[in-house]
């Protein structure tokens, strides 16, 4: 049997920056499809050195071999919070107004893909199956084949993929996109995201491009795009749910909000996840029913993220100011309408307060997925589940809201509608709340991240 490489920007070893819970899906994802394949997981081990050398630090960690490379802060610079972070992920969410077109944070980008492509390239053996992620590597493929590499070589975007008005912005996005048919298969979250970029190699590229199959030509060599669906690690998630840790977390949030309803969002700290937006719609639902301050609590887990970059610190502030506004508003001696919390917390933890919270409030702008939601879903009580109120614009959307009809789903731009999703979400009798959940709930438990790996790897090892 061919061995699993895994090769992404953040690999979840003791050390890598970002607090835990802060990590984002891709992390936590990637950990249970290499613990349940067996193989290799490549990455940056998250330190900063002077003169990073390109021999990998190779150990095993949790039953899975990590090799990861250290950084320059340069590197760091124009790479992870330059090109990556500044440029690829705004735009890629619809951002253009925070998007950086920088010559220099390109140059770092290409360099350190080829740093990985050199680091790498020397551990793999000819039948392994390597596969790549998300929009920090993009290139890296392209830079294995030019080092002679002719493994079957896959890569999944965890993000959303742009409109092609929206990424000709791009400087280079030409060579960018080539890039990526290097691989054998390219993945990506949901259709749409699919679409978009069959249009662009059809449109841009001038590939020969079969909408029906995903199979995309181009001199001489064939890519396969489609969409792969992430999904939660649903044993090890519901495992974590029976700890004491767990129930010790859904009593803390029951005892402390009394006989309010607990509303959860659960987010790092990133102006795709329209937290400010989501404090509007709070802040409306409380201007239309002030005597409701009495029946909702609302719990914002928001861990901080990218926290050098100017973006990230405005939102910090933003956040901070709204919630001081409403709380400041609408408090009273002893009760606060909003908590806002600022750290990570571990997954049984999460678990026993999404399990407490009656309503799971997940209105991101854009996102690729948003395993948030499916975590949600994942952790209520089949006799008394709480109501997910999700965005039109999550990847999520798709599985949770449109093929079944569970979600409340809201625009997450329009106060109005998040507050009257909140104000039918507490008034939706048991039957309807039970009606809803189930479906969505047999979808995160079966559509989970197990099955995710096999669907990609089953593409990968076949064409
Ligand atoms: C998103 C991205 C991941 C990233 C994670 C956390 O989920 O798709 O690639 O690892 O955010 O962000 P960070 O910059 O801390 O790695």
């Amino acid at each position: 049997m061919s061995r699993l490489v895994v090769i992404s920007n953040r690999v979840a070893v003791p050390n890598a920056r970002g607090a835990a819970g802060a990590q984002g899906g891709l992390a936590g994802a990637l950990n249970a499809a290499l613990k349940d394949a067996g193989g290799l997981w490549f990455g940056w081990s998250g330190e900063e050195v002077d003169e990073p050398s390109t021999d990998p630090h190779v150990a095993t960690y949790d039953g899975v071999e990590m090799a990861t490379i250290d950084l320059s802060p340069q590197d760091v610079e124009e790479y992870y919070f330059g090109y990556a972070n500044s440029t690829l992920w705004p735009l890629f969410h619809y951002r253009i107004d925070l998007t950086k077109f920088e010559r220099e944070t390109g140059r770092g980008y290409e360099r350190v893909n080829e740093r990985f492509a050199a680091s790498v390239a020397p551990l793999l053996r000819a039948d392994d199956l390597v596969w790549v992620h998300d929009y920090h590597l993009v290139p890296l493929g392209d830079r294995l084949r030019s080092r002679g590499c002719g493994n079957r070589m896959g890569f999944f975007l965890h993000i959303p993929w742009p409109p092609t008005r929206l990424l000709v912005s791009l400087p280079y996005h030409k060579r960018l996109v080539r890039s990526l048919l290097a691989y054998d298969v390219v993945g990506f979250q949901c259709d749409d995201w699919l679409d978009s970029f069959l249009h662009y190699c059809r449109t841009e590229l001038g590939a020969e491009v079969d909408v029906e199959t995903g199979r995309i030509a181009i001199d001489g060599r064939e890519t396969i795009a489609r969409a792969y669906p992430i999904g939660i690690d649903f044993d090890h998630f519901t495992a974590e749910g029976r700890t004491g840790e767990a129930r010790q977390m859904e009593q803390r949030v029951i005892s402390s909000t009394r006989r309010r309803t607990a509303m959860i969002g659960v987010d790092r700290l990133d102006y795709s996840k329209g937290l400010p937006e989501r404090l509007d719609g709070i802040g409306r639902f409380f201007d239309r029913y002030p005597e409701r301050v009495q029946d909702l609590v609302f719990i914002q887990i928001a861990p901080p993220s990218r926290i050098d970059i100017e973006s990230y610190q405005h939102i910090r502030a933003e956040l901070e100011r709204k919630t001081g506004q409403i709380n400041g508003a609408r408090s009273r001696v002893d009760l606060v309408p909003i908590r806002y919390v600022n750290q990570g917390h571990t997954m049984a933890e999460l678990y026993g307060a999404y399990r407490a919270s009656k309503i799971g409030l997940v209105t991101p702008l854009r996102d690729g997925m948003n395993l948030v939601a499916k975590e949600y879903v994942a952790a209520q009580d089949a006799d008394d589940p709480g109501v997910l109120i999700l965005s039109r614009f999550a990847g999520a959307a798709q599985q949770l809201g449109i093929s079944t009809t569970g979600a409340l789903l809201v625009n997450p731009h329009s106060a109005d509608e998040i507050a009257d999703a909140i104000r039918d979400a507490l008034a939706m009798p048991l039957d309807e709340r039970k009606a809803r959940w189930r479906p969505m709930f047999e979808c995160v438990r079966d559509e989970n991240v197990k099955a995710w790996t096999a669907d990609f790897l089953h593409d990968l090892k076949r064409n």
